[in-house]
């Protein structure tokens, strides 16, 4: 695993930005899977920076790793009221880049049929060829994509349930600024799963302020447990680089963050 701490979320952006633009560089049909939530949108701002200089999309696969249950593009609703994932890429990234609609793959959180759904979601990145780089962030309780505390190191993808400590955070960041009512907040989303995740061929891992300083250090130090799913980052096979901001590097001690300093 590659540590890289960076002085604040602009380098840290900057430096995941150019992470994922070397890849498209290298694979112009790459597959990426991307994240939502706001530790990536810096990292968004300059991809798209970088493809009004060129960064060329056309032939980019993507799959996301989740979102919301009863949430999808619902176009019966005005689109600033829409909390989806779907929204989200759209609007931070997708509608500013030469990205083709019929390479994003996003969970279709208005599925009739979700576990079915999720089968074919599977289905479809082993068709892609697997996911060459997944963007990954943390939860405040450590999960990845909303793998909750307590899912299987194993799991695909699936329903979850999400917990209180998800639906607070998420509330505050994003449902709060738009109107809406705790109330208002889907309970469940359809996930990739871990093993969906550890099947990846490289990930990218991002995660920015004091806050996530704690939950850092455990998924990256401490035991690996289900309690913890980001911390199966450390039974990872492939390709893992982490980029931090100073303050929520700030709890691995020197030896461990000196791995790569930048
Ligand atoms: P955040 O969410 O980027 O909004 O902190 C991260 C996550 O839940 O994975």
């Amino acid at each position: 695993m590659e540590i890289i701490v960076k002085r604040d979320y602009e380098e840290i952006s900057k430096c995941a930005a150019e992470h994922i633009a070397a890849l498209i560089k290298k694979k112009p049909n790459c597959v990426i899977g991307f994240a939502t939530g706001g530790t990536p949108i810096g990292t968004y701002r300059e991809l798209i920076r970088m493809h009004k200089e060129g960064l060329d999309f056309s032939n980019v696969i993507t799959f996301n790793l989740d979102e919301y249950l009863g949430l999808g593009l619902d176009l019966s609703k005005p689109y600033s009221q829409d909390q989806s994932y779907h929204r989200f890429m759209y609007e931070e990234l997708f509608n500013h880049i030469n990205i083709k609609k019929e390479n994003v793959h996003i969970p279709d959180g208005l599925t009739k049929n979700p576990e079915e759904f999720c089968k074919s979601y599977e289905d479809a990145i082993k068709e892609a060829g697997g996911i060459d780089l997944q963007i990954l962030g943390i939860g405040g309780d450590g999960h990845w994509a909303f793998n909750e505390p307590g899912s299987s190191l194993e799991s695909r993808t699936r329903i979850e349930e999400l917990n209180e400590q998800t639906l607070n955070d998420n509330y505050e960041a994003f449902y709060k600024k738009a109107g809406f009512t705790r109330d208002d907040m889907p309970h469940y989303a359809i996930t990739m799963g871990v093993g969906t995740i550890l099947e990846t061929k490289s990930i990218l891992m991002l995660a920015y302020g004091s806050k996530k300083a704690e939950i850092v250090a455990k998924a990256l130090r401490g035991p690996v447990t289900n309690q913890i799913t980001a911390s199966a980052i450390q039974l990872y096979k492939g390709k893992a680089t982490v980029i931090l901001d100073e303050d929520a590097a700030s709890m691995l001690d020197e030896t461990q963050s000196s791995e790569s300093v930048s």
